[in-house]
């Protein structure tokens, strides 16, 4: 399901880069495929949810969002740092926190469920 979500958010930002250019045919075909993947994404999840539960699911991903995506921006931002790149540091860390106020609301979510 996650590689169906990245090609679907993928295609999508071409599109807009597409139609931006004035490629509006590309664009219109690139919106379909990127149909496509969400329709794919969708099946999987139901999938998903009918094997695990709709609480598995959620809390699964607030434990990628908060161990995985958090600590892989935070790692990108100190090479940033490193590099001298201020901005792009304060950028990732700001996606950073970004991600744990995710976590927190698929938590609370599973929670509620
Ligand atoms: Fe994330």
């Amino acid at each position: 399901m996650r590689a169906n979500a990245e090609d679907y958010m993928t295609l999508a930002l071409l599109a807009e880069r597409m139609e931006a250019v004035g490629r509006t045919e590309e664009a219109k075909l690139l919106r379909e495929k990127a149909a496509v993947e969400l329709g794919h994404a969708k099946a999987i999840f139901e999938t998903l949810v009918k094997a695990e539960g709709l609480q598995a699911t959620a809390k699964e991903l607030a434990d990628v969002e908060d161990l995985q995506h958090v600590s892989e921006y935070n790692v990108v931002a100190m090479k940033a740092k490193e590099e001298g790149h201020p901005d792009i540091e304060k950028m990732l860390c700001s996606f950073a926190e970004q991600e744990k106020g995710i976590a927190e609301v698929l938590k609370r979510t599973a929670k509620a469920l």
